[in-house]
Parts: C-alpha cells; sequence; structure tokens
C-alpha cells in the first residue's frame, strides 16, 4: 500500500475498505496477528478495525485493499465534519473529495454531506479547497487520489446519527502493480493470476521472508514472483515444459526491473503436482499458494451437464495433489488453492475441495463459516475462483 496521507503511531482506529471481500480481511489477519483487537464489518465494503499497537508497518505490506484510513470521528453533527476539516486544514492539499460507503441511499446522502462540507469550510474560512466530484459512483478511486493529490474523506455509514469518519491515508499502488501485469513479457497467451490477488495469497499463507513457498501449477510465474519480491524462497512447478520457461523469463525479468529489492532465491521443475514427493522432500515447505483451475475456456455459458463434467475431472487432480501437498508441507504450514465455481445455464457449481483422512491437512473455516473463501475477482468470464486453506497437522 502507497501512504497518501499523514499517519500517528497512536492510531488505532482503522477504516478498511477491501478488494477481495473475505479474503482481504484473512490477508488483515494473518499480517497483524495478534496486534488486532477487532474487525468490526460494517457492510462488504468497508471495515473498522481496531489494534492494540501501532501497525503502519505491516499496512504497507498489504495488497487486498483499495484504501485504508483513519477513523477520525464516530457520530454526526457539526463535530464530525469539523475533526475531519481541521485534518483537511492541517494538510497542504487542495484537493479533496468524499468517498462514502455502506449508504442505503448514497446519492441522497452524499448530497448533504457535501452541503454541510461546504458551509463548514465556509465557516473555518477555508479557501484554497477544490472538491473532486466522484462520477458516477460516491467513491474516489486510489489512482486518482495519488495521481491529483486528493484528500479523500471517508464516511461509512448506513445512518447519518451513526456514521464513521475518517480520511485515507494509504492506497493500493496501482502503478507498481501494473507494472506487473500488462507490461511483462510473455510468449504463450494465457490467462495469468493478477500479482495483486496472487500477492494478497501469498500474505494469506503467512510464509515468512526467507521461508520457502511451492507452487505446484505454476504457470507463468504470477505467484512465485510476488512471493520472492517479499523476499520469500520459491519453488515452481508445472507438468508442461513451455510453462516453466515463461516462468523463468518472468522471474528474471523481475530480477531486472527490480534491482532495489532483496528477492527471495527461485527453483523451477517439470513434474507433476500429483507426486510432489518425488520433486521434494517430505516436510520441506513452508507454505503452499496454487491456482490449478484446469477447465476449458468457456467462451459461452455452459450447460449444467458439460461443467459437471469437467469438473469431476479435474476434482481428481486437485486432490490428488492436495494429499501430495500433504505430504511435502512442513507442519503448521499452510496451503492455499484457489478452486473454480462454474456459472452455468442452470445455476452455479462449485469445484468442492476435501482433505482426506491421510491428508494430514485441516480445512481452516472462512468468517462465514464456510468452507472456503470467495475471492470476489473471476479467473474469467464464467468462472469464479474460491480459495481452500488448509493447514498441515
Ligand atoms: C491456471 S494455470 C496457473 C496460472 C498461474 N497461477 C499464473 O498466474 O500464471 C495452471 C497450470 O497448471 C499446469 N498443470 C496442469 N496439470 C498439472 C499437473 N498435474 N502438475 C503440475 N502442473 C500442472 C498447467 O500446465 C498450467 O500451467
Amino acid at each position: 500500500m502507497l501512504r497518501v496521507g499523514k499517519v500517528d503511531e497512536k492510531q488505532s482506529n482503522l477504516i478498511l475498505i477491501p478488494a477481495f471481500g473475505e479474503a482481504s480481511i484473512a490477508e488483515v489477519r494473518s499480517v497483524l496477528k495478534e496486534k488486532i483487537k477487532e474487525i468490526r464489518k460494517i457492510c462488504d465494503s468497508a471495515y473498522v478495525l481496531r489494534t492494540d499497537s501501532p501497525v503502519w508497518g505491516e499496512i504497507k505490506k498489504l495488497a487486498g485493499f483499495h484504501k485504508i484510513g483513519v477513523v477520525t470521528f464516530e457520530g454526526s453533527g457539526p463535530e464530525a465534519l469539523d475533526e475531519t476539516v481541521r485534518l483537511f486544514e492541517e494538510s497542504s492539499k487542495k484537493n479533496y473529495s468524499v468517498s462514502l460507503y455502506c449508504s442505503p441511499s448514497p446519492h441522497l446522502m452524499y448530497t448533504s454531506l457535501i452541503e454541510d462540507l461546504l458551509l463548514t469550510l465556509r465557516s473555518r474560512k477555508v479557501r484554497r479547497v477544490n472538491l473532486v466530484r466522484t462520477d458516477p459512483g460516491h467513491e474516489i478511486y486510489a489512482e486518482d487520489i495519488v495521481s491529483r493529490e486528493i484528500f479523500d474523506i471517508i464516511v461509512v455509514g448506513d445512518d447519518r446519527a451513526k456514521s464513521i469518519f475518517g480520511m485515507t491515508t494509504h492506497v493500493f499502488n496501482t502503478e507498481d502493480f501494473r507494472a506487473r501485469s500488462v507490461n511483462r513479457p510473455s510468449e504463450i497467451p494465457k490467462i495469468a493470476m493478477s500479482p495483486r490477488l496472487a500477492k494478497t495469497l501469498v500474505n494469506i499463507t503467512s510464509c515468512p521472508p526467507g521461508g520457502l513457498l511451492m507452487d505446484p501449477f505454476c504457470g507463468s510465474g504470477t505467484i512465485i514472483g510476488e512471493a520472492m519480491l517479499m523476499g520469500i524462497d520459491c519453488i515452481g512447478i508445472d507438468i508442461d515444459r513451455r510453462q516453466i520457461r515463461e516462468s523463468h523469463r518472468y522471474l528474471e525479468w523481475l530480477r531486472v526491473k527490480y534491482p532495489q529489492v532483496k528477492l527471495g532465491h527461485y527453483r523451477l521443475t517439470v513434474g507433476d503436482a500429483r507426486s510432489l514427493e518425488k520433486l521434494i522432500p517430505d516436510q520441506s515447505v513452508d507454505a503452499v499458494v496454487t491456482e490449478p483451475i484446469l477447465l476449458p475456456a468457456y467462451d459461452h455459458l455452459p450447460a449444467y451437464s458439460d461443467a459437471s463434467r469437467a469438473l469431476l475431472r479435474s476434482k481428481g487432480t486437485y486432490q490428488d495433489a492436495l494429499h501430495s501437498i500433504g505430504r511435502v508441507l512442513k507442519i503448521g504450514g499452510l496451503a492455499g488453492i484457489v478452486a473454480p465455481e462454474v456459472q452455468t445455464k442452470e445455476g452455479p457449481l462449485r469445484l468442492e475441495l476435501e482433505s482426506g483422512r491421510n491428508d494430514r491437512l485441516t480445512p481452516i473455516l472462512a468468517d462465514s463459516g464456510r468452507s472456503y473463501i470467495q475471492l470476489g475477482i473471476q479467473s474469467t468470464r464464467w468462472v469464479k475462483r474460491n480459495l481452500y486453506l488448509f493447514k498441515r497437522v
């Protein structure tokens, strides 16, 4: 995350605007760990986090958030805007905006907030101001906050009397991640995971710098690349030699692109994820992050029967790979495996991933109580992604 606003060590009440739903919350839990006192969901698009010690160092490591801000006031009335405007005055910025979340009637609330804000600015005789309107929604995006140097006021609330006011302090670093998704070298046309999602998943599995992370379906190496940028050593495996070459090309490109970063080491091997024990010693890997998918590239909404057959075929590979992952993972290590959910003409169909009795893996339930975390970002037009998390016991 990129810092765009003033931060104070004492601030312990933060507003989180997630990009990947409950996966983003899983990320913040893994990265902040016991520093978290409470995470309160206001609605799907905003959470409030209370911490018991400063977390700014950790906040910078997150990837799964559009914005993070500090709470400036909880409640309503003139004090709410007064306090936020005072912070705006202290900043050197000329542009400001209001981003509204969780309101059932956002248009009405946004309009009345802007009116009150203008009155407050006038009464405090603040002149050097330029309101950047949100168009068409009620939220200013991260890249605008950076490029136009905007002081972004966050208002979260389903009810004016209980609104939470804040200011954005960190935004997602769009520029940096765009360089690794759009400008990366590639010879095989493919569907690669976004580096942003890859980094979020690596964070969720809590692999420490210097630890060893494995992607046994590594494709073009996106997950490995993000882990290496975090100082994690990696093993990438793929059954297709061309994909291994593609990964190699990408990871060497990263080395040239980020000379200032101490990258982790990597090893790439052609091999079958269903028999990892032939390639890697038992209990030698700290974390696994992978996205096999293994479905046809649908160019239309598939029929239930076709999707069901395709999912059944790929489920065998998933389950065999899961068993094999259980052998090579160290005790206590986490495996994050992305599995598809296909939209069909007759409704959605999910690949359900279960650990067997011999897999030495225990599932970690999502906050929702489900066996998987919805990632809220599609793989292709008809395929959604779910994350299954397992711990080696
Ligand atoms: C969806 S792609 C992975 C994409 C990758 N996350 C990326 O961003 O580039 C799945 C990969 O799994 C590989 N694969 C399929 N079956 C495999 C198996 N049994 N063992 C290892 N790799 C396999 C394919 O060759 C393909 O490159």
